[in-house]
């Protein structure tokens, strides 16, 4: 994985909603498919699958329109959105990279026959193909996002904070807030009430593997590599408003 890449499209990146429909070529697919295998989960003992499929085994007519869909599905056990998100972030980072548009879509679903083929339970997908419209930003004030002092203990001075700040996230709630320690990071995410629960716990666990998958570009981009761990004491300090989801530690 090219960590340089990754990094520097973290500044850069944007949803891409209008795409040509026209299929990209087999010698590109066949990369992006192979990139997939190369993805590092955030915890390896949950079982993940993704698939490239076309867009008429979409069945969500209303969604965006792309030649192209990768859809995630997973084993379902503790973190497993956590950790999907963190997986389908890099694939966002690294289709951005190779000048391909993408976007995550939150409410898609795929056709019935491909979801009863799977074992697992379908999670999310990213529509992808060539942008119709500019594909990156111009700079970091191109961003609409929240301040650092809402998301964070620390100041932008923090590399990792920095770039997890501008991680995409469903209906760009940014649900996250991050806890700097020496030597770890303490990931939370707002806690929703019960109506806003229905359709936002899922998509915030997702956004919050999102945000912790810049924090690891960054670290790796340094040099640093980080260890996802749970610590109980964490957890029971949440802030109030937040719950705990996992420390990214240094080692
Ligand atoms: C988990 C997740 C689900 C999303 N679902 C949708 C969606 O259903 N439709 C859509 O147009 N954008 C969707 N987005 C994109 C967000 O709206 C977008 O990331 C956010 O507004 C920030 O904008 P940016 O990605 O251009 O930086 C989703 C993003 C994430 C991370």
């Amino acid at each position: 994985m090219n960590f340089k890449n990754l990094y520097e499209t973290i500044f850069k990146r944007k949803s891409v909603r209008k795409l040509d429909l026209t299929p990209l070529d087999d010698a590109t697919l066949n990369k992006i498919a192979g990139s997939i295998s190369e993805l590092e989960p955030m915890y390896k003992d949950i079982k993940v699958e993704m698939k490239i499929i076309p867009q008429k085994e979409i069945s969500n007519l209303f969604t965006i329109k792309a030649p192209h869909y990768i859809i995630v599905s997973s084993e379902n056990k503790d973190g497993y959105l956590t950790n999907a998100g963190f997986m389908l972030q890099q694939m966002d980072l690294l289709l951005s990279s190779m000048g391909i548009g993408c976007c995550w879509l939150g409410m898609a679903k795929p056709a019935k026959e491909i979801v009863s083929g799977s074992q697992l339970d379908f999670v999310i997908a990213l529509a992808f193909g060539m942008p119709l419209e500019p594909l990156h930003r111009q700079g970091i004030s191109d961003f609409k996002r929240k301040p650092i002092s809402k998301i964070s203990n620390c100041n932008e001075d923090n590399k990792m904070i920095a770039s997890a700040l501008l991680a995409p996230s469903g209906v760009n709630s940014q649900p996250w807030y991050f806890e700097v320690k020496e030597n770890e990071i303490h990931a939370y995410c707002v806690k929703s009430n019960i109506i806003k629960a229905v359709i936002f716990e899922k998509l915030n666990k997702i956004d919050m593997g999102v945000a912790i998958c810049h924090i690891w570009v960054t670290s790796k981009y340094f040099g640093k590599d980080v260890n996802f761990i749970f610590d109980i004491e964490a957890q029971n300090n949440s802030p109030k408003g937040y719950y705990y989801i996992a420390t990214i530690k240094n080692i």
